[in-house]
């Protein structure tokens, strides 16, 4: 059927009007705003739904006990103490949030060049593990695999005269990775983007009895300015020397992103991930068609700072913008979200009920 966009006749029911319009009323047989009328029919025609079982809730955790510290950079976000990132398990258990992510903040005393800490069987992250998993053992923890948390200089791997080695951080993201599935994490992701990484955790992990842990590879991995505020929570952002442009990828790139995905899945990524999320939805929506593989995407700190530093000045609506931004990502192709807004919206799409 034509669609006659255009032409000219005066609309049935259009009132006589001698004002003068900027263009003339037109014959519209074909009109879309019919099946937006009410909300009852935007519901019948929604293409994409966010649901709670789309949640990761990423978790800070801190040494001590009772301890709840905000992130300044990130209103609304705390640093926990492992008994109360129990508390928080407990909060995501109970709003059926699926699975959590555990980030360090770990002690500056206990940096160092190597970042030995990461290997360390009873650090924050694995104290945190076996603490969460214990009381809450049907819930999803995934744990992030490098090592920036832990060196004094912020990196994600060892470095020599100024570069990041590849193949001997490897070496210690298996041996961190080991430690992580020993003390009970569910999920290996590693975010470091070295070269390799994936399938040598795939190997170790298999040989050492952890056929069933899974991988989601930080597969796209883009050297952001988004990640501040997360910098700033795991207390690696002053201490940063330069960038991690060497191993993170070019946000001018989507070929390479594709290259990457497939390496990844290729060497054994049961799940791949997009980050950041908002700037890079076109590739989220890339690595879907291309791979159909179960995709997640990451709305990291920054992208959460500015929605809710701009709700908390008045000036959008917060709790709005969140929904909207997480439907995004569904609607790009995202099979699961990442996202620090996870408790705040699993508590919306429950009102909706
Ligand atoms: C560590 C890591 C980072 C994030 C997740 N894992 C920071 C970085 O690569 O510098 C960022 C998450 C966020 O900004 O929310 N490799």
């Amino acid at each position: 059927m034509a669609i006659k966009f255009g032409r000219p006749i005066e609309l049935r029911d259009a009132p006589k009007r001698q004002t003068a319009l900027a263009s003339p009323p037109l014959d519209l047989t074909i009109r879309p705003r019919r099946n937006r009328k009410a909300e009852w029919a935007r519901r019948l025609v929604r293409e994409n739904v966010l649901t709670t079982d789309d949640l990761i809730w990423p978790l800070f955790v801190v040494n001590g006990h009772n301890v709840r510290t905000p992130v300044a950079s990130m209103p609304g976000v705390d640093r926990l103490s492992v008994d109360q990132a129990v508390r928080d398990a407990e909060r995501a258990a109970k709003l059926d949030i699926p699975c959590i992510a555990l980030f360090p903040y770990t002690e500056p005393s206990l940096r160092d060049e190597q970042g030995s800490e990461a290997l360390n069987p009873d650090n924050l992250v694995c104290q945190s593990v076996r603490a969460i998993k214990k009381e809450f053992p049907d819930i999803g923890v995934l744990c992030d695999v490098a090592l920036d948390p832990f060196t004094s200089h912020g990196h994600d791997g060892l470095i020599e005269d100024g570069r990041i080695l590849n193949d001997e951080t490897v070496a210690v993201l298996v041996k961190q990775a080991l430690v992580q599935a020993e003390a009970g994490c569910d999920i290996i992701a590693p975010s470091d983007m070295m070269d390799g990484r994936v399938g040598a955790i795939r190997e170790a992990l298999d040989a050492e009895g952890f056929g069933d842990v899974q991988i989601m590879a930080y597969a796209a991995k883009y050297a952001s300015a988004f990640y501040g505020p997360f910098r700033d929570a795991i207390g690696s952002a002053k201490t940063l020397t330069g960038d991690k442009r060497t191993y993170q990828m070019d946000s001018a790139n989507s070929d390479e992103a594709l290259r990457e995905v497939e390496l990844d899945i290729a060497e054994g990524a049961d799940m791949v991930m997009v980050k950041p999320g908002m700037p890079y939805l076109d590739i989220v929506r890339r690595v879907k068609d291309t791979f159909a593989m179960p995709t997640f995407v990451y709305q990291v700190s920054g992208e959460y700072a500015m929605i809710a530093g701009a709700a908390r000045n008045g000036w959008i609506d917060g709790e709005r913008a969140m929904m909207e931004s997480l439907v995004g990502f569904k609607r790009a192709g995202a099979d699961g979200i990442l996202t620090y807004f996870a408790p705040q919206a699993a508590e919306k799409l429950r009102e909706r009920e």
